[in-house]
């Protein structure tokens, strides 16, 4: 089975790619390389924008996975008219042109912030849907426009991804377990802006091997899928990366808690991903911190710009202005 994976460069697509390939799967990523390629030389990589593919580019490939885009939501709220562009046109566009070269899948990296404020109530893929911010409103945007092309011949998925946390050879500390496992090592202490919020984590491994599953799953399989290991407070993933790195360094850290408000606070119920395509995560955040601490030496200077996607796009947009 041929794969595309577009936007397979960057932190998610560093670990499935590789993934992919291993399971036999021939895997080809496009990717304007914003943050580098850390790819194996067996995966190969074309230099392009996904808005110029045709009909012609994506004949061949039996399945395309959407992974491009802005990805989170300071770079978002940086550039909001890039952001409705790439995350709400260029998926449902590359959907379109997918359906039309006669490829058999297309799977979404969809996010959980599409689920905005909940008032702690755990939901499932059939709660309401409402996000107030450029980032959600987006993402919802784009899922919507993928899943609705979905007809006999052409299945479509999104995988409502909670947040991804651990090492990928393109690697982010913007994201919050690796966040917090930033300050603990370098400044002995965890700041937690709201500890009362929820959020559904998942490890880079897992959400991973979730896409595999997609890949996997009986063609008839559509429509949305929450992905997350478990839900936590942001309290108690700043209790757990304390605990994890004084375990590994025999340092004690500190956890500061701060009043800032979040309009993002949501649980979610994977369910319906286990029974259907047989998500299984393995991952919890011990292990994600272990998986870190592993690749620590090899990080060099954690406050560095290149991991940080909001200083690297601000760059991107200083240099080349058309960087969309
Ligand atoms: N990381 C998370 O915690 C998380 C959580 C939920 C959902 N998601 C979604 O998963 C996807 C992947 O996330 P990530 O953390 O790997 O993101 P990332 O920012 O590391 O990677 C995105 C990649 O897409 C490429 N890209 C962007 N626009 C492009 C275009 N027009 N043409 C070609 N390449 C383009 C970039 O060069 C980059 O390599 C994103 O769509 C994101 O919204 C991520």
């Amino acid at each position: 089975m041929r794969i595309l994976v577009a936007g397979g460069a960057g932190y998610i697509g560093s670990v499935l790619a590789p993934m992919l390939r291993e399971h036999g799967y021939e895997t080809d990523v496009v990717d304007l390389l914003w943050f580098g390629n850390h790819l194996p030389d067996a995966i190969p990589v074309i230099s392009r924008d996904l808005f110029t593919l045709d009909v012609a580019d994506l004949t061949g490939y039996d399945q395309v996975i959407f992974l491009a885009g802005l990805s989170n939501d300071p770079m978002a709220e940086y550039d909001p008219a890039m952001n409705f562009v790439q995350n709400g046109a260029l998926p449902p566009y590359l959907a379109f042109q997918s359906q039309r070269a006669g490829v058999k899948r297309f799977i979404y990296a969809s996010s959980c912030s599409i689920y905005g404020y909940t008032e702690n109530k755990l939901y499932d893929e059939n709660a309401p849907l409402f996000c107030a911010y450029p980032y959600g409103i987006s993402k919802l945007a784009g899922e919507r426009g993928v899943l609705q092309q979905q007809q006999d011949g052409f299945s479509t998925i999104a995988l409502r991804q909670g947040t991804v946390n651990g090492h990928s050879p393109r690697m982010r500390f913007d994201l919050i377990v690796n966040t917090m496992f930033k300050t603990a090592m370098t400044e002995g202490r965890i700041v937690v802006n709201n500890p009362a919020i929820w959020r559904p984590l998942v490890d880079v491994r897992d959400t991973a091997g979730a896409f595999l599953c997609a890949v996997q799953a009986d063609e008839h399989i559509n429509g949305a899928f929450n992905i997350a290991y478990d839900n936590f407070t942001v309290g108690q993933v700043a209790e757990l990366v304390k605990e994890a790195v004084e375990y590994h360094t025999g340092n004690s850290i500190q956890v500061e808690t701060r009043a800032v408000t979040d309009c993002r606070n949501y649980k979610v119920d994977c369910t319906r991903a286990q029974e259907q395509i047989g998500f299984a995560p393995r991952h919890d955040v011990k292990a994600t911190v272990a998986s870190l601490f592993e690749q620590y030496e090899s990080y060099g200077p954690l406050t560095s710009a290149r991991y940080y996607n909001i200083e690297v796009f601000k760059q991107l947009k200083r240099t080349l202005p058309t960087a969309e």
